[in-house]
This record gives structure tokens, sequence and C-alpha cells, in this order.
């Protein structure tokens, strides 16, 4: 699949007579939050974990150097937690040309904090998009993370904006975490 994904993303969901529309973010959308929201509830999905899989070359760094951001990877029993935003589906025009490196939208359940579920949208850039970069030891996606910087700024700054907002969320994220660590280290 081609790593520009706005046109992906515009017939994937019909929104007609559609008011508004959960989002689970779960990377930069919990702390870079530059879309106008209705309400906001802290909440998590189910059988995902966060990975630094995904390439940046649109936003933390280039096409010749990639940084590193998080996409979901599928793992059965695993909660990831992160924010919920009830939204206009009109926000969803600026936020495929954010994430358009390659993240296309799904439908997903969400659990809130208080127990209560709703079905919403999440952006997941999945292994068959051409920017999708896959595992590596976590000493070697520090040190990319810590070389890489693109039009967005520095890859480690990601990072690290993305670490402090998941311990405010009371968030323990081992993979995180310990990429976190090893950049500090
Ligand atoms: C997120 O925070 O959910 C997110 C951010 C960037 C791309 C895809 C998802």
């Amino acid at each position: 699949m081609s790593v520009n994904t706005i046109e992906h993303n515009r017939t994937r969901q019909n929104f007609d007579g559609v008011s508004s529309v959960w989002l689970f973010g779960y990377g930069s959308l919990i702390y870079k939050v530059d879309f106008p929201f209705l309400e906001q509830q802290p909440a998590s999905i189910e059988g995902w974990v966060r990975r630094f899989w995904q390439g940046s070359h649109d936003h933390r760094g280039t096409r010749e150097a990639p940084g590193r951001v998080v996409t979901l990877i599928e793992q059965p029993g695993a909660v990831c937690k992160g924010m919920a935003y009830r939204v206009s589906p009109d926000v969803f025009e600026h936020l495929d040309h954010r994430e358009k490196n390659g993240y296309l939208r799904f439908s997903t359940a969400m659990t809130f904090d208080d127990g209560r579920q709703e079905q919403g949208l999440v952006y997941i850039a999945t292994e068959d998009n051409e920017a999708f970069l896959g595992h590596a030891p976590d000493a070697d996606i520090a040190l990319q993370i810590s070389r890489s910087v693109g039009p967005s700024g520095r890859n480690d700054e990601y990072l690290l904006k993305l670490a402090e907002a998941l311990r405010h969320l009371g968030d323990d994220d081992p993979h995180v975490f310990a990429i976190e660590a090893m950049l500090s280290a």
C-alpha cells in the first residue's frame, strides 16, 4: 500500500448523518491535541500493544533517515491505554492529513476508565505499509530515535512527550519506558 493514506481513509467510513465519532489516541494524539473535540475520556482497547515500529519520514525523520513512531500490533489479551475524544467527523480531514504516512482508520471497541464502552475509530499503520519498519532491539530503536529529526521536530522529543503523557494517564508501558530509559542512559 502506498505511504500516503489520505485517499484510502476518505473511503473507509461513511459519516453521512453522523454528528460525532469517538476516536482512540495512543500516540501523539494523547499529547498533541491540535483538533477540536466535544468530550475527552481516558480509555483503553483490548488485543493491541503500542510499538515503535512505524517509520516516520514526514514528521520525525526524513525519507533518507526515517524516525520511529508508534503503531499498534495485535497481541491477544493485551490492553493498550490511551485517550478517547468525541469529535465531529470533519476533524478526520485534518487528522487524515496529519497521520497520512501509512495510517488507516479502523473501527474499535473502547472502554473508558469508568467502565462505559463505545465503538470508535483508531489510526493503525499495518505491516503492509511501505513505511513500516517492524521489530528491532530496544537499544537500536533508542539509537535511531536519538539521531532522527524531521519537519515536526526531534524524534526524541516525540518519545519523551509520549512517555510523560502515559505516566500522567497512570499507564505502565514497558516498551515505551524501556526505550526512554535507554535514551537518557
Ligand atoms: C495516535 O495517537 O493514536 C496516533 C498518532 C499518530 C498516528 C496514528 C495514531
